[in-house]
């Protein structure tokens, strides 16, 4: 695809319901961010840690005013350099500790704990809040060796998290949120005190201090399992519009092959953000150093099918292998069980709309009546 180079501020596009096809060119200054857009562009950015440095990735979108700020002090928050936000030396050594969590091999034994999630949530009539809202998170839990966690609550710091870090919010809601996020990092300084579990443990035995390990954690606990849900969410939304392809997901490689076209087309992380360290020319476009940049993952794909959904190079998402699974196996679980069920409303979703995410927040879904009498049968 050709793009057209418009060096003026182009200011008719709100960064948080951006699409592509809104964009004139590859590189496009937006409210003050330049917007990355297309694979070649994407992928340039991402390859070049040194000159793009992922800073910024967990600075909160919107500035943080005074009344929050004293919040989280008072909470004692901070989200120091670790490993999406790491561009210095340490971020090798603490990437590495969290991949030996997420190997392949133990990845791939989460499979049958995957299905037997899938089947215990499948009488939900919400596809979101009753099935994909906590099975992630569960997975992700048993996966880093945390036990005796309040789902709910971590699923309620993590969404507010997401907000307060990527929405566009109003002061009153930014102090409001201001409560979760700190509660959330307190609880894992305590958790990090106290050695709970084999993450912590790790961590400190590796010397990871108290506030890089519960930096490293937040961030990990939100992106490992809000994503997979949103992934999940947009999946089903998708698949369940169209008749012929719920009918075939229960057949080997169709739901792998379809979770990848909405990676593609529709992934959960819509944007990432990167910081240039010094002056540089972007596809034609000079950059001044400090610019901030919002790079446009969904849509970044070449002819290859080749995509950015979980980012690329230095930072390549460490749980890209997790999500993958999590979703196919729960889609072909789900689509196997039932394959009567139907959207309950083929009304647009209501949408979780921040800079980063977007996914359905909702997928209410029934199953013929004259089937089930009105009752889904409970499977299992
Ligand atoms: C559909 C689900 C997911 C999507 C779309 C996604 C997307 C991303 C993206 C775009 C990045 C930034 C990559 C870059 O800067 O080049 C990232 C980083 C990361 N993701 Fe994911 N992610 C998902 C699920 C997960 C899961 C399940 C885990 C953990 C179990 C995880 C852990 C991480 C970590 C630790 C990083 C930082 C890696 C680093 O900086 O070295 N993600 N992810």
């Amino acid at each position: 695809m050709q793009f057209r180079i418009r060096p003026l501020p182009f200011d008719g596009v709100d960064l948080f319901t951006l699409t592509r096809d809104e964009l004139p060119s590859a590189v496009c200054p937006v409210s003050g961010r330049w917007v990355v857009s297309g694979y070649s562009a994407v992928r340039s950015v991402l390859a070049d840690p040194v000159t793009y440095l992922p800073d910024n990735a967990l600075t909160a979108v919107t500035p943080v005013r005074p009344a929050a700020l004293r919040s989280l002090v008072r909470a004692r928050f901070s989200l120091p350099p670790t490993l999406a936000n790491n561009s210095s030396s340490s971020h090798t050594g603490l990437r590495r500790l969290v991949a030996s969590f997420l190997t392949p091999a133990r990845v791939a034994a989460m499979e049958p704990r995957i299905v037997s999630l899938a089947l215990e949530r499948l009488d939900g009539v919400d596809l979101v809040s009753d099935l994909a809202w906590d099975l992630p998170c569960i997975v992700l839990l048993e996966l880093l060796g945390l036990s005796s966690v309040d789902v709910p609550a971590l699923k309620a710091w993590s969404a507010a998290s997401l907000e307060f870090f990527w929405g566009d919010v109003s002061p009153s809601r930014q102090l409001e949120l201001a409560g979760p996020v700190g509660e959330f990092h307190q609880w894992l300084v305590s958790r990090y005190h106290a050695r709970d579990g084999a993450l912590f443990e790790a961590l400190a035995d590796f010397g990871v201090s108290a506030e890089d390990a519960a930096g490293l954690c937040y961030f990990l606990l939100i992106a490992g399992q809000e994503t997979t849900t949103q992934l999940l969410s947009v999946a089903f939304d998708r698949a369940l519009r169209d008749r012929s392809l719920w009918a075939r997901l229960g057949s080997p490689g169709v739901a792998e092959e379809f979770v990848e076209d909405v990676l593609r087309t529709a992934p959960p992380v819509v944007t990432w953000r990167r910081v240039t360290s010094r002056p540089v020319v972007l596809d034609g476009v000079s950059l001044p150093a400090g610019a901030e940049l919002v790079l446009l993952l969904a849509g970044a794909f070449d002819s290859n099918g080749r995509h950015m959904a979980f980012g690329y190079g230095r930072h390549y998402c460490l749980g890209a292998g997790l999500a993958r699974l999590e979703a196919a196996v729960v889609l072909r679980t789900v689509a196997s069980k039932l394959p009567d069920l139907e959207l309950a409303s083929l009304e647009p979703p209501p949408m979780l709309q921040l800079l980063s995410f977007r996914a359905p927040l909702s997928v209410p879904v029934r199953c013929p009546m004259s089937q089930f009498d009105g009752e889904r049968p409970r499977v299992g």
